[in-house]
């Protein structure tokens, strides 16, 4: 598998970034600000994910996405590691990512990849989605923020 950034004459694999976020502004606002980079495997795009810088020093993973077919076969886990590594040679001293308080998948995967919890941004998704977001039974309303020191 090879990961790299999207060239700017590419189009963004849109249907894999809503996997990860199902609000196309706030996917588009991302890909505007952020570098999106792939995973491609045989030929194909694999998963996704986008570095945004946000604060001086600090940049955020967002919208990490594993298309349905490869998920459960540590592609996750070597994106999120990916994306630790190019965040560190950028220089940036702190990468942080967020969660919903439903997504006890990602929230697994974020701390086994060294993010710890920072935070809580409550009813950051009530306040920014229109649609109500239910996962494992519960109903996602609350932003888990995650950091990590490089
Ligand atoms: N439930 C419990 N644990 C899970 C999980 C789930 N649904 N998904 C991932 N994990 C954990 C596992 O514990 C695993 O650890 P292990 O290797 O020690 O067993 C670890 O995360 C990594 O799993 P991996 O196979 O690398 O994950 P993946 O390739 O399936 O990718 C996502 C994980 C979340 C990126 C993928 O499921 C996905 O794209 N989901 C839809 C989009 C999304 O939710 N993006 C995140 C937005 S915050």
């Amino acid at each position: 598998m090879e990961i790299r950034q999207l060239q700017s004459d590419e189009t963004p694999p849109m249907d894999l970034l809503l996997l990860a976020d199902p609000s196309t502004r706030i996917v588009e606002g991302y890909l505007k600000r952020g570098q999106c980079f792939v995973a491609e495997g045989e030929g194909c795009i694999v998963a996704v994910h986008v570095l945004l810088p946000t604060r001086p020093d600090t940049i955020e993973l967002v919208n990490v996405a594993v298309s349905e077919r490869h998920q459960g076969k540590g592609v996750g886990k070597q994106v999120v590691r990916a994306a630790i590594e190019k965040a560190k040679q950028l220089g940036y001293a702190t990468i942080e990512v967020g969660t919903g308080n439903s997504s006890t998948g990602q929230l697994a995967l974020y701390q086994k990849c060294g993010f710890r919890i920072v935070g809580v941004d409550l009813d950051f998704f009530t306040r920014h989605y229109d649609e109500e977001i239910v996962e494992n039974g519960i109903p996602c309303r609350d932003m888990i923020r995650l950091s990590q020191d490089l």
